[in-house]
């Protein structure tokens, strides 16, 4: 473990000097930015020449006439600037495979101020960027490696078009080691788990278990997509002279793993990771859907605690979830936590007297409580002309039709609601908006 880290570091350590940076020349088409380079710098700004593509374009054109659609379009030839209002959600999943070199990447581009690694850990417990512990098979091609196929916790079985039972597999970070992981290539995450076989070449597939929705992209997943460390993700995204977010996954495996490794040595190894690689804890913002480790950080590592978010997804799993959630805001205040990140859904109600968009009664209350808010994901529903949004709109469905709703449902969020960040799976959305506001 201690080579590997220090070899990792040794590299870190390069970044800033003159020599050329690990990534290739390719990255930026031109001279490179002026940051200052040390990897503790609080209070840089990234220097990248920043990029916003069509989309935010796309989106402003397709809004419905009126003053936020004016002071938009009053925007559109910029200048842009990375922002902290901006957070990238697993990478630029909208077009990228998630936690991959290349979507952090396109993420640091688009103006991510702050860039997310979702930490899971191998068999031999180094950290590593996915969203589940156990998805490897519907986010990258293990399946089409027959040697780490075989160390599946559970082994592929293709759809059964009789039965339509859907493929299954569970292939998890923790069934293979570093190097393995390594070795396999990110991919879009397969949402319609419908795989006959899981050759690369022959199928949509490319050793996963389904097929991606039709309104993302495999563009950039034909070439192999790298999967990171946490330790390889922090190198890059300091190199970016941005910031950090990095989620504690609720472990899908039976802790403590191997018999002595605790969600609490996890937790730690997070904090330990940052520390070891220099990254002063006001550029880290950790996250949980478990308050458990929310409290473990504030009473163990309280630099990084006092700006860790809780995330909230207490509303989608009970009938009376939101309203236990709402009443709970004023006591987790009082045990410390600052910053709550409940989804999207949560923060806004429909005021259908008046066809508004407007912040709803849990919005209300975290602000009472005096807790920062933070949101998840812009960029994630897929065209919202489908059953209004769906998920992430759920209580305001009936008053969006079109994609240009998104900035609507933002506009509330960052002015009425006041968040203080977003999370999107395509980060020039946000910037685009927080540019235009000087968030
Ligand atoms: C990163 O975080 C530091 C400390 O909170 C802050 O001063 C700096 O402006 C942030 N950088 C970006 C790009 O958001
Ligand atoms: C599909 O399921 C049916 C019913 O359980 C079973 O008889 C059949 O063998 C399955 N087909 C495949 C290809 O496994
Ligand atoms: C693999 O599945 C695809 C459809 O997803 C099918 O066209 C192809 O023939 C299958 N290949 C093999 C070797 O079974
Ligand atoms: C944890 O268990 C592993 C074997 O699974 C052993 O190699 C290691 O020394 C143990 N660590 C501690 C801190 O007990
Ligand atoms: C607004 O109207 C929609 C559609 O009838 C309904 O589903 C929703 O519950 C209403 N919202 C509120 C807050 O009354």
């Amino acid at each position: 473990m201690m080579s590997s880290f220090s070899s990792i570091l040794a590299a870190s350590l390069t970044i800033g000097s003159t020599t050329a940076a690990p990534w290739g020349p390719q990255w930026w088409g031109g001279p490179k930015p002026q940051w200052g380079g040390s990897n503790n710098n609080a209070g840089q700004s990234s220097g990248i020449n920043v990029q916003l593509g069509p989309r935010p374009y796309y989106l402003v054109n397709n809004m419905d006439p009126g003053p936020l659609k004016d002071k938009l379009e009053s925007c559109s030839e910029g200048p842009f600037k990375t922002s902290t209002f901006s957070i990238s959600h697993r990478g630029a999943p909208l077009m990228f495979p998630e936690h991959s070199r290349q979507g952090y990447v396109a993420a640091a581009r688009m103006g991510a101020g702050i860039i997310e690694c979702d930490v899971s850990f191998t068999s031999d417990r180094e950290l590593v960027c996915r969203h589940s512990n156990c998805d490897l098979q519907y986010t990258t091609n293990i399946l089409a490696h027959p040697d780490l196929a075989a160390k599946c916790s559970k082994p592929f079985v293709p759809y059964n078009a009789t039965t339509n039972t859907p493929a299954s597999a569970t292939c998890c970070t923790s069934d293979i080691t570093l190097k393995e992981f390594k070795s396999l290539c990110a991919e879009m995450e397969a949402t319609t788990f419908n795989a006959l076989n899981v050759s690369t070449t022959t199928t949509p597939n490319f050793g996963r278990i389904g097929t991606t929705p039709d309104w993302r992209t495999n563009m950039y997943s034909y070439s192999c997509a790298e999967p990171m460390s946490l330790k390889d993700q922090i190198t890059l995204v300091d190199s970016f002279g941005v910031n950090f977010t990095a989620e504690a996954k609720t472990p899908q495996i039976p802790m403590p793993f191997q018999g002595n490794y605790t969600q609490q040595d996890f937790a730690q190894q997070i904090v330990d990771t940052f520390n070891e690689m220099k990254i002063a804890a006001n550029r880290v913002w950790l996250q949980s859907f478990l308050p458990d480790d929310i409290f473990y950080w504030l009473a163990n590592d309280d630099s990084f605690g006092v700006q860790a978010i809780y995330l909230d997804e207490r509303a989608d799993l009970t009938a009376d979830g939101y309203d236990v959630a709402v009443a709970s805001l004023p006591g987790l205040a009082a045990k410390g936590v600052k910053i709550i990140s409940p989804s999207i859904w949560q923060l806004v109600t429909a005021d259908n007297a008046t066809g508004k968009i407007v912040p709803s009664s849990y919005a209300i209350a975290a602000k009472k409580a005096g807790l920062e808010i933070i949101t998840w994901s812009f960029d994630r529903s897929g065209p919202l002309e489908i059953q209004g949004g769906g998920y992430y709109y759920t209580g305001v469905n009936n008053l969006i039709n079109n994609d240009g709703d998104e900035y609507t449902v933002i506009d509330v969020i960052a002015q009425q609601v006041g968040a203080t960040r977003i999370f999107a799976d395509w980060a020039a959305t946000v910037t685009y908006y927080a540019n235009c506001f000087g968030l």
